[in-house]
């Protein structure tokens, strides 16, 4: 199984001058659990904002670039290479972003596990539509904003139809 993990807003904003957009402990330790165990795909922007390898987890990570080297991860020049290394490692994988990985992928992979956070927000990078007549959601769990979790947020699982 190969699956797209993702945090967005409302407006499927998922980004802003290469950070985050929201500060939800709950959300990264969903997506912790999801991932640990397993190889993690991403571009090379989105490493270079997390700044250092994932533990536990294979980190690959996607580049054009030749010049480019990092300790501790496994960089490769296209996504067919990503998945192709992945799919090696385990038979689940995840796709962790950003934008321009997220929109070449989203026809390749079997699930989305998407963290919809119930607020608006300035971004400069966004999640690709949910196609509805491709994806159908088949699980959603929310949580109310407390006071570690600024937002209200839902968790949910959509497969394809
Ligand atoms: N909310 C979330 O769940 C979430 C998750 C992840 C990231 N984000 C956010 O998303 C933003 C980053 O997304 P982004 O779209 O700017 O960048 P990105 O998708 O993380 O990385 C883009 C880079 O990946 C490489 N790349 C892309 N397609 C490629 C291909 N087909 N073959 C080879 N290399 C390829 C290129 O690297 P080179 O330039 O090195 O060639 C490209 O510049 C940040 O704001 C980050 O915080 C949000």
């Amino acid at each position: 199984m190969t699956t797209i993990v993702v945090a967005m807003g409302e407006k499927n904003e998922i980004g802003f001058e290469n950070q985050l957009l929201w500060g939800l402990p709950k959300d990264l330790k969903h997506f912790k659990d999801i991932t640990s165990g397993h190889p993690v795909i991403m571009g090379r922007k989105t490493y270079e904002s997390i700044g250092k390898p994932l533990p536990n987890r294979t980190n690959i990570v996607v580049s054009r670039r030749n010049d480019w080297f990092e300790e501790g991860i496994l960089i490769v020049g296209s996504i067919k290479e990503a998945i192709k290394f992945a799919k090696k490692i385990d038979e689940e994988i995840f796709i962790i972003g950003g934008g321009k990985i997220y929109e070449q992928t989203m026809d390749l992979v079997d699930r989305l596990e998407i963290t919809r956070v119930k607020a608006d927000f300035t971004a400069d990078t966004f999640f690709p539509e949910i196609d509805a007549n491709v994806w159908k959601k088949v699980n959603e769990e929310c949580h109310e904003k407390d006071e570690k979790n600024q937002y209200d947020f839902c968790f949910q699982t959509y497969e394809k139809i």
